[in-house]
């Protein structure tokens, strides 16, 4: 069983992960991590944060002479930012957050933890712990790379400016949108959403967006139809739903399927003439009776705008219980081009668990054969 764990605040030493049951003998490239990772940091729209941060994987355990030994693979991530925070951190002077931002884990986790300050729930509720995810999904792809199971995104839609997508492969789409510092295929597009973007910051706002993640080379018959847990579409989506400000996810163009028909939906069987089958369209998005058919996956994925912004928002002064104004922490603008980077990570995971379970195994070569 594949599983990993989390640790560490957004303005602390580090954050860690403990990631179990990675087959032994997995070659680690700590590099291909470390690209991963700057991934996920670049995309227009970030905020001061990302320019403080080179967030790269320390290797702490379960790995000797750059192969899995079977062993928790333990990894940390330092945040440079920590210097800024160590001694304000230790001492006294930390002001309480008693205003809680609409939209954040602000007002559910202080009632919910009896704490009359936001800060110990902003700390762990940042996307910052999302490094670690990207870290974990950098080893589950290349464990799916040794199955030809390959992940990619892009986005289509930021602050209501929708893209063309051409019709390519995934493969072509993802170069595009590796190309591009809002992750889209559709050049006009981009240079709309990156006006978007700047209106909205110069505005004090800020803005969501929709990204796709496809997985390609996935065999068939990962996830089960015989238990509720073990459907795999509904794995899928709980790890993207799981994405801080990720609001709404389906699986092949869901939504404009339930406005058709049944005969306009369904991908028509065809022989392949060797006896076996093939199919002209994936409006399934890769997934029938919660178990993988063969063609890519397909996870569309919707943002909302994240919640804190230099314009002020009306909300309550908790320790007052008088009217106040949300007060602008440094903020990200938009991240939905970061979002589809960790969106690859969660479905990496998720597939690399499937494919585990699956073939069994506790080396690669046992899993291979
Ligand atoms: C990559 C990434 C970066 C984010 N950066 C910010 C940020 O700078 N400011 C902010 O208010 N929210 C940010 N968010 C969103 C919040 O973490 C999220 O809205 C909050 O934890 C509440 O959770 P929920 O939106 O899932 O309900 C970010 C999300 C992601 C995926």
């Amino acid at each position: 069983m594949l599983r990993f764990l989390t640790a560490g605040e957004s303005h602390g030493p580090c954050l860690t992960a403990i990631v179990e049951g990675l087959p032994a003998g997995l070659a680690v490239d700590t590099e291909a991590i470390n690209r991963e990772l700057a991934r996920r940091q670049s995309g227009y729209g970030r905020g001061g944060r990302m320019d403080i941060e080179r967030d790269k994987a320390e290797i702490l355990g379960g790995v000797i002479s750059r192969h899995t030994t079977g062993a928790p693979v333990a990894l940390r991530i330092a945040n440079l930012d920590w210097s800024n925070w160590r001694d304000r951190w230790a001492g006294e002077d930390l002001p309480p957050l008693t205003v809680p931002r609409p939209g954040h884990a602000d007002y559910a986790g202080m009632v919910k933890y009896d704490l009359r300050d936001a800060r110990p729930v902003l700390e762990r509720a940042s996307a910052r712990e999302t490094a670690c995810r990207v870290a974990v999904g950098a080893l589950a792809k290349q464990l799916l790379a040794h199955f030809d199971v390959t992940v990619g995104s892009y986005v289509t839609d930021i602050g209501g400016v929708p893209a063309k997508i051409p019709r390519l492969s995934p493969q072509e789409l993802w170069a595009q949108a590796e190309s591009s510092d809002v992750r889209c295929p559709d050049v006009d597009a981009a240079k709309r959403m990156r006006e978007a973007i700047d209106s909205a910051r110069s505005d004090g706002d800020s803005l969501g967006g929709v990204f796709v993640v496809t997985a390609t080379g996935v065999p068939v018959g990962l996830g089960s139809h015989v238990q509720w847990d073990r459907r795999l579409d509904a794995r899928l989506t709980a790890a993207i739903m799981s994405i801080p400000a990720v609001k709404g996810v389906e699986i092949g163009p869901a939504f404009d399927n339930s406005r058709r028909r049944g005969t306009q939906v369904h991908d028509a069987f065809h022989p392949n003439g060797k006896g076996g089958i093939t199919r002209r369209t994936n409006r399934a998005g890769g997934i029938e009776g919660g178990m993988t058919n063969g063609m890519p996956v397909t996870v569309r994925v919707a943002l909302k705008p994240i919640p804190t912004t230099v314009a002020p928002q009306s909300s309550v002064d908790l320790t007052s219980g008088e009217p106040a104004q949300t007060q602008y922490q440094r903020s990200d603008v938009c991240v939905v081009p970061a979002a589809s980077v960790i969106g690859e990570a969660m479905i990496a995971w998720v597939l690399a668990a499937a494919l585990v379970e699956k073939l069994g195994g506790d080396s690669l070569a046992e899993m291979a054969r």
